[in-house]
């Protein structure tokens, strides 16, 4: 077989191959993340309290004698991603321990982001993507995810009680993980507000968040019948089944956190002007939109982040109608929209929040 010209040398030869092997095997991290989750591992090292051998561990998780050593080599590859690490406890002993990443994957954790990451390598996310390609030749899906179940993911989720469950808990680790975030890194962005709607919020964590951390807000979760049926609000926080689409709640300020990025232009555009009209009554009280989405930058970010930011793009495209915008891209909605202005604080990592003003 000829080679491709531009694989001119057996050593660019090899490292190619290396390349498409790695890119082949990705999937294997997620996977023994996976593992190493519902085993309850890195709660196994939390317990312990020092660093764990491999036996201690071995015992820790009661599983089978036999597989011992298939534990050692799953360590093995958790601990080259680094989500545990090794230290030295004699000549010869290694133990484990956890990284910065394994403790935010402790069960127990109240910000633990272990349901999220669970959620997410589910079937009902990983299988979906095995129709991409049949979707790039399909006329009538909207996604591989509508091509492979005959329904959007919220017509599934509202018929799939386990996965309703799987996905609202990942997305509530999020929010309560996030809200705290917000709640202390953003201050100002609350200040002032008597009234604020949470749309598409979920079970309400980052609602809960602002309301505990603003106890003079009067704070009200919007979203879908399945998502919010029986969840008991406080004095300060109210569900409201609804639709988006239809019609918000009057408020001072409305709330999109990872909501904007599910949806396409034209669907983003149909929820502004409906945020747009919820809060046209408050403009003294604040009278904004406050979106908490990635606004990505393919060229400029460093390596993972841009990987990462990919990533989600493409989960977006696969599951959902949505994308992640460029600054560019969120400032041409924005006007569509009919919104006058906005301003971007990027202090939530891969995220920023970005308040839109009628
Ligand atoms: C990605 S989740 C984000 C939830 C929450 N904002 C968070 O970040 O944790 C998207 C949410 O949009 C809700 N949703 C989808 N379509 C909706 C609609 N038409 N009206 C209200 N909520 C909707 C879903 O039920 C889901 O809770």
């Amino acid at each position: 077989m000829a080679l491709p010209n531009a694989v001119d040398s057996s050593q660019e030869l090899l490292n190619a191959q290396s390349h498409v092997w790695n890119l082949t095997f990705s999937f294997i991290n997620s996977m023994c993340l996976k593992s190493a989750l519902q085993l309850g591992i890195p709660d196994a090292i939390h317990k312990h309290n020092n660093p764990i051998t491999l036996s201690e561990l071995a015992d820790a998780l009661s599983i089978t004698k036999s597989k011992s050593h298939a534990l050692f080599r799953l360590m093995r590859v958790l601990v080259h991603s680094k989500i545990f690490d090794k230290v030295k406890t004699g000549e010869e002993e290694e133990a484990y321990v956890l990284t910065g990443t394994s403790r935010l994957l402790l069960r127990d954790e109240p910000l633990s982001f272990s349901p999220f990451t669970l959620s997410m390598v589910d079937p009902v996310v990983v299988d979906t993507f095995h129709h991409v390609t049949e979707w790039f030749r399909d006329e009538s899906s909207p996604t591989p995810f509508f091509l492979k179940n005959g329904a959007t993911a919220w017509e599934f989720a509202e018929k799939d009680r386990n996965w309703n469950q799987l996905f609202n808990g990942g997305m509530a680790s999020d929010a309560r993980f996030l809200g705290g975030v917000l709640v202390e890194k953003c201050k100002h962005v609350f200040e002032g507000l008597k009234t604020v709607v949470d749309v598409a919020g979920g079970t309400g964590a980052v609602a809960k968040a602002v309301s505990d951390a603003f106890p003079g807000l009067k704070c009200v979760v919007l979203d879908l019948p399945h998502v919010v049926a029986g969840l008991q609000g406080s004095e300060n926080l109210r569900f409201v089944s609804g639709d988006m689409f239809h019609s918000i709640p009057p408020a001072d300020a409305v709330i999109l956190k990872w909501i904007l990025h599910d949806w396409s232009d034209e669907d983003c555009i149909k929820i502004l002007k409906n945020c747009k009209e919820a809060i046209v009554a408050s403009k003294e009280n604040g009278g904004k939109v406050i979106i908490v989405d990635m606004v990505v930058d393919f060229e400029k970010q460093e390596e993972k982040a841009v990987e990462t930011q990919l990533f989600f793009d493409v989960l977006m495209m696969v599951g959902l109608t949505g994308k992640e915008r460029t600054e560019k891209e969120w400032a041409k909605l924005f006007h569509d929209s009919g919104f006058q202005n906005y301003k971007i604080t990027p202090i939530l990592g891969l995220r920023s929040v970005i308040e839109l003003f009628p």
